[in-house]
């Protein structure tokens, strides 16, 4: 069975509390969050002091994903915040390599996420240092966009290189999941899936999230 992740993106920010609540009483397993800073994507969503809040609310895991430049300068403070898992973009790090040890040191998962365009073959030489790979299936920077199908084929490709490498890397696909790619999504070898709009907006997000679950 996959991880879900529902993303808060697409939540409601005045009824955060209910919202939370909803996932903690759901078969969802960590909660995404969608951090941007209006420089690496062309939006801005939420930060630090929400990230702290919503520790309050779970035990679930807080999943971090950092749309941002100079990720390294807020790794300390996400981790004080009480992310468990931090990703980084690839096309945001000249020095990725020092911020993936920068995270782990900090004692959080380290994850690196990779834009539509960015090809599987570049994570060859920094696979075997990360928990898990982040393929964005959607342009980064807004929810409720749809699926890039390439995407597959990068999972293909990226679970190939895990399995070849005898490692137990974790691959999250994140953007434009729906109850309906789901499963072939599974299938090409995606471990957790990452679903906003479809859990936040559907008519009953418990039943929407076990659905993916079941995908
Ligand atoms: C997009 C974010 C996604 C987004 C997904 O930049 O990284 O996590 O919230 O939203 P949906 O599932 O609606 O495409
Ligand atoms: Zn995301």
């Amino acid at each position: 069975m996959p991880i879900v992740a529902p993303s808060l993106l697409a939540s409601n920010f005045l009824r955060l509390q209910d919202e939370a609540n909803m996932l903690n009483a759901s078969e969802a397993d960590w909660f995404h969050l969608d951090v941007m800073d209006g420089r690496f994507v062309p939006n801005i969503s939420f930060g630090l002091p929400i990230i702290q809040q919503l520790r309050k609310a779970t035990t679930k895991v807080l999943d971090v994903h950092l749309m941002i430049e100079e990720p390294e300068k807020y790794a300390e403070a996400f981790k004080q915040a009480g992310a468990d898992i931090l990703t980084v973009h690839y096309e945001a790090c000249t020095h990725l390599h020092r911020n993936i040890q920068q995270i782990k040191n900090l004692g959080m998962k380290a994850g690196v996420a990779l834009n539509p365009h960015t090809a599987i073959g570049l994570l060859e030489n920094i696979l075997q240092d990360v928990d898990m790979v982040l393929i964005m299936s959607v342009n980064p920077g807004f929810g409720g966009q749809h699926f890039i199908p390439q995407t597959l084929e990068k999972v293909r490709l990226l679970k190939q290189m895990i399995i070849q490498k005898g490692l137990s890397t974790l691959i999250e696909i994140d953007g434009g999941v729906t109850l309906e790619n789901a499963s072939a999504i599974v299938q090409a070898g995606a471990d957790v899936l990452v679903a906003g709009s479809t859990v936040f907006n559907a008519v009953n997000p418990l039943e929407t999230i076990a659905a993916l679950k079941n995908s």
